[in-house]
């Protein structure tokens, strides 16, 4: 089965090599948008303008479900997609539920592209999920432009993990799949003081889950 997997750039490359692996039966169509780029920094419309032509060719190409592997379209623009494309769509949002069910200090930080931040669905996330439960919100706009580029600044990472640390956040969301190449340095960086969570595994559970309807 051909499945769809998008995102604007690297980051779901990275969701795509993780379905390939855990379902290698899949026929994986992997589609970024190298030109735009990073997309968390733009307006809802103008990313709109972009996707819709990819995803046009996502069902074009005979592709079962698309993935949206990117956090910044799923929350500002799955309703819309979902209406447009008459195929099942898997969305990618900060894992913001599980972070506040784990949390034992009650201080969680989100890490995510402000178009992700300042979108309708992840406002409504912390109201249904984080009542009570303190959540940090470091500016990482310019985290998906390094990784993009392979121009990661360790110590810059370092000052934004620290400080939410030393904050009290034991959970640290990444809220945006480019982030997942740095996985491996963040959880270095927070050892002992904090866990970071990652929606791969989610993902890949709901895409069976969806598979096995069709
Ligand atoms: N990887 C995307 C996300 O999960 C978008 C990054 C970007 O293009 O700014 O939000």
């Amino acid at each position: 089965m051909k499945v769809g997997v998008f995102d604007s750039g690297a980051g779901g490359r990275h969701v795509a090599d993780s379905i390939k692996k855990a379902m290698p039966e899949l026929e994986v169509v992997y589609k970024e948008d190298r030109d735009h780029v990073p997309y968390g920094v733009r307006s809802i419309e103008e990313i709109h303008g972009f996707v819709k032509p990819i995803f046009q060719e996502f069902v074009g190409e005979g592709c079962r479900v698309v993935v949206v592997a990117c956090n910044t379209v799923t929350t500002n623009l799955i309703q819309e997609l979902r209406e447009e494309f008459k195929v099942p769509l898997v969305g990618v949002e900060p894992m913001i539920k599980p972070a506040a069910t784990a949390t034992k200090t009650g201080v969680i930080c989100v890490c995510a592209t402000p178009r992700t931040l300042q979108s309708a669905r992840y406002q409504e996330l912390k109201v249904l999920y984080a009542q009570g439960i303190e959540v940090l919100e470091p500016d990482c706009g310019d985290w998906a432009l390094m990784v993009e580029t392979n121009q990661v600044d360790r110590n810059h990472i370092k000052t934004i993990i620290d400080d939410a640390c030393a904050k009290g956040a034991d959970q640290i969301v990444l809220g945006c799949t480019h982030y997942h190449w740095i996985e491996e340095m963040i959880n270095q960086l927070s050892a002992g003081r904090a866990e970071v969570i990652q929606p791969e595994p989610a993902v890949i559970r709901q895409l069976a889950r969806v598979i096995s309807t069709l």
